[in-house]
């Protein structure tokens, strides 16, 4: 019995390798990190994971994602690292996500191109919220489109790493279409813009002056809660909005719980594979964990920045509607986020006089 199972699958395996062969030769390895160094083609797609902190994601056998990425022949490194000079990864985050399916898949071209006199497909991409990768099938060969850019066309596919797929395309200028950030002078200026509730709170908080001062010493990172985010905290708190604004210890209490005094976050500064990044308001410690859906062991649904202390865990909303990071002067970012991020418990809050 043994002996005939061992043939089966020898026939099986040298039946697979024929066929292989036969197609073009596409080895298949351990994990993506293998097969990115198994070839400089690979040079740019393994400098972009690298770069944005994702070289354990490449080397995880358990990785399962789709990605179009530029061959090192069409592409440099260095051409994307530019554009991110300031940005701290916000920039090559956004365009590795949006070269990759959302979602753990593994997907063969063949199941994504459109078939001959099909229109092209349409596919979410993993970079948040509502970015769209494209594939369409043109005479000359299958494209890849992004939000923005020209098309990259498909010159190898398939290519096997771990339980991933890898297609090569042959040009790396696509990006997502998240609107261009929006400057505001100050950082009121830039909530009234959205999100009005969080405007009023940081308003008639003490740190008014910190928040809007064009000679401020320091950068700062600010944490918006939405509108629906404070109603649920009134709600939670049975007060109402007057009785909040009149609470200016409360008031202040919350404030410096969205604040971080010493530096200016973008989005890719607070992303790291498998470990969190912790971070300091000006009320006490946050952990800020990636949490993207193209990630084997993410904690939940979100695919973003999740913020959390012992008391709330946030999602941190940015590329929303409006605008989010906020990189000229005066020195500061602004983030969307959908829970208020209080310090203390629900109970000790109410406490707060
Ligand atoms: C990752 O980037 C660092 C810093 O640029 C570099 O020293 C290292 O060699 C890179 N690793 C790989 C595997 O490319
Ligand atoms: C990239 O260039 C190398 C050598 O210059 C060549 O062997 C390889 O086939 C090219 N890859 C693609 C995808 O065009
Ligand atoms: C504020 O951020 C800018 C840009 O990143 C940086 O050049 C500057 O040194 C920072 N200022 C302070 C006081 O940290
Ligand atoms: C912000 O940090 C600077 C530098 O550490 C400090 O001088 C300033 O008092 C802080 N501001 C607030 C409102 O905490």
């Amino acid at each position: 019995m043994a002996k005939a199972g061992i043939f089966v699958i020898s026939v099986m395996v040298s039946i697979y390798l024929t066929a292989g062969a036969a197609a073009a030769t596409v080895p298949s390895y351990k994990t993506l990190y293998d097969l990115f160094i198994s070839s400089p083609e690979f040079n740019v797609a393994l400098g972009l994971f690298n770069y944005t902190g994702l070289l354990p994601l490449l080397k995880d056998p358990n990785t399962m994602i789709t990605c179009f990425l530029p061959t090192s022949n069409a592409t440099q490194l260095g051409a994307y690292l530019d554009w991110d000079v300031d940005q701290e990864g916000r920039y090559v985050w956004a365009i590795l996500l949006q070269h990759c399916l959302d979602g753990q898949k593994a997907a063969f071209l063949k199941s994504l191109a459109p078939v001959v006199g099909e229109e092209m497909r349409r596919y979410d991409s993993a970079f948040p919220i509502g970015a769209y990768i494209w594939i369409d099938r043109q005479e000359d060969g299958i494209y890849y489109y992004g939000e923005e850019g020209e098309a990259g066309k498909v010159v190898k596919a398939d290519l096997k790493g771990g339980k991933s797929i890898i297609h090569l395309i042959d040009n790396g200028n696509q990006y997502p279409s998240f609107p261009p950030p929006d400057t505001f002078d100050t950082v009121l200026e830039f909530l009234d813009f959205n999100y009005p509730i969080a405007r009023e709170i940081f308003s008639a908080s003490s740190f008014v002056n910190f928040l809007t001062d064009p000679a401020r010493a320091t950068n700062i990172t600010v944490f918006a809660p939405s509108d629906a985010a404070f109603a649920a905290l009134l709600k939670q708190l049975k007060i109402t909005k007057a009785q909040l604004l009149n609470n200016r210890a409360l008031v202040d209490l919350l404030a410096a719980a969205h604040v971080i005094n010493g530096s200016a976050l973008y989005t890719g500064a607070m992303i790291r594979y498998g470990s969190p990044i912790k971070l300091q308001t000006m009320a006490g410690p946050l952990t800020a964990t990636a949490d993207l859906t193209i990630f084997p062991k993410r904690s939940g649904p979100a695919k973003t920045v999740v913020l959390s202390n012992a008391y709330v865990k946030a999602v941190l909303s940015d590329y929303d509607v409006g605008g989010n990071d906020v990189w000229d002067p005066p020195k500061y970012v602004c983030h969307y986020v959908d829970k208020v991020l209080i310090p203390i418990s629900i109970k000790d809050l109410s406490k707060v006089k």
